[in-house]
């Protein structure tokens, strides 16, 4: 049995992470059967979203403006016009504090080798160059489709720096290798990079047009290492500021921090990095087909929170405190002790991470299972700090893991933004 998993916990959920789907059912029955200790959400009840118009890279993001909730989740109406521009310049890069636009391709690249400082300098103001013309819809130099640039639709292009980047510039890297987890089957394929660029858009067309301008700058002294594409729901098809739903059917990304100058932009150390932030990308498989055997009450105890209104089970509507002390009438907690948000919690709202995750599904395979997962995308001024306590609790007992895999995972230093004349990274490299 996992380290740390108590009696209460076995009956109550823990089992389901030691002991496989049946014993969930069994664990589940005992949360069935001792129903509602209270409080329980009413069907089609929802929230309202505090309204704020999009973080972008001039802004704080939700903390600067009057918003109650990190940008993957309630937060206020974004543009979805075609011709809707972020900004590009500011100290902050866009695409992080960014209402998550509906597409997005993450691309890794592997610098050549022999690639120098000077090199990636080069290489970052040519692509610095684009991502600026881009994202204010127009086309890039020597773009072979500028029809294509003319609808930004909220086109964001982000930069991370890998350790491998650090290491050709003879920069001092921030970053140290995540320790290793025991759900984690990582596959090289999808794991690694000296360069991340991050590409999201309302609009899949404006997301491959970009990425392929990016792509042809970046080949003569990169190899493209991998890519991962992400849909969130079109904004269109859901209320504006609504929380979009996971390929697993649940609301993700009501709990986000909302002070992002204390939880996600770095503002001590190296000079270069101030006003950047970290990325934690993880992809994370899903197992729909054993997820389709676990009854709704399973599922919710699984979470914590309801699927319909995405309420804690102790609360009646999304954005309620869970109560993590409520007790059933057997005397067990409400929430499991191995419930997703209770394992995943930090109590310091200034050391959540911010979660901007996006769906991903390959189709179905041969056999007819379908491939489909979670792009997770976490921005955190310190990893060790904020990403790994949370990943290592959930890596020792969440009842999710029942149902997910991490097979990806690289981090990167989001370097801060820059001015009309500067570069990403010019302050840094
Ligand atoms: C496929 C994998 C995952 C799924 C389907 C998933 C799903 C969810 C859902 C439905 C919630 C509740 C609503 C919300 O606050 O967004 C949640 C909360 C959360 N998840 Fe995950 N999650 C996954 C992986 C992860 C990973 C890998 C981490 C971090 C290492 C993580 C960290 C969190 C945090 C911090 C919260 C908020 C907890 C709180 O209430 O304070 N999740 N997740």
């Amino acid at each position: 049995m996992a380290a740390g998993i108590s009696r209460r916990g076995l009956l109550t959920g823990g089992a389901a992470v030691a002991g496989g789907a049946a014993m969930t059912v069994l664990a589940t029955a005992a949360a069935r059967d001792a129903g509602p200790a209270g409080g329980v959400a009413t069907a089609g009840q929802s929230v309202p979203a505090a309204s704020r118009t999009s973080g972008g890279s001039g802004t704080s993001g939700p903390s600067g403006g009057s918003g109650a909730s990190g940008p993957s989740g309630a937060s206020g109406a974004s543009d979805v016009s075609a011709s809707a521009v972020e900004p590009f310049h500011g100290p902050h890069q866009a695409g992080v504090a960014t209402t998550p636009q509906a597409h997005a391709v993450f691309v890794a690249f592997d610098l050549r080798p022999g690639t120098g400082k000077e090199a990636v300098v080069r290489l970052m103001r040519l692509l610095t160059d684009d991502a600026r013309r881009l994202t204010q819809g127009r086309p890039a130099l020597a773009d072979t489709e500028p029809e294509l640039a003319v609808a930004p639709a909220r086109l964001t292009v982000t930069f991370g720096f890998g350790p491998g980047l650090f290491a050709a510039a003879k920069t001092k890297s921030p970053l140290a290798p995540l320790p290793s987890f025991t759900t984690d089957k990582l596959d090289k394929r999808w794991s690694g990079g000296d360069l991340l660029v991050q590409i999201c858009a309302d609009d899949p067309i404006t997301v491959a047009h970009a990425l392929r301008m990016i792509v042809k700058d970046a080949r003569s002294f990169t190899r493209v290492r991998w890519s991962q594409r992400g849909f969130r729901r079109s904004a269109h098809a859901q209320a504006p500021g609504a929380t979009q739903r996971n390929l697993m059917g649940q609301l993700d990304g009501t709990v986000n921090p909302t002070d992002l100058d204390r939880a996600v932009w770095i503002t001590d150390g190296p000079e270069g990095l101030r006003g950047g932030t970290t990325l934690v990308l993880r992809r994370i498989r899903m197992n729909l087909e054993t997820w389709d055997a676990a009854d709704r009450v399973a599922r919710e105890f699984t979470i914590g929170r309801r699927l319909d209104t995405g309420a804690p089970l102790t609360g009646r509507a999304e954005h309620d405190e869970p109560d993590f002390a409520r007790l059933n009438r057997l005397g067990f907690p409400v929430i499991s002790e191995y419930a997703h948000i209770r394992r995943a919690r930090t109590e310091d709202p200034g050391l959540r991470i911010l979660r901007r995750p996006y769906n991903y599904d390959e189709g179905v395979t041969e056999a007819g299972t379908s491939d489909s997962g979670l792009i997770f995308a976490s921005y955190q001024a310190d990893i060790g700090r904020q990403f790994v306590p949370v990943q290592r609790r959930l890596s020792e007992g969440d009842l999710l893991n029942e149902w997910v895999t991490t097979i990806g995972s690289a981090v990167f230093a989001v370097p801060p933004g820059c001015g009309p004349d500067g570069w990403i990274g010019d302050r840094l490299l």
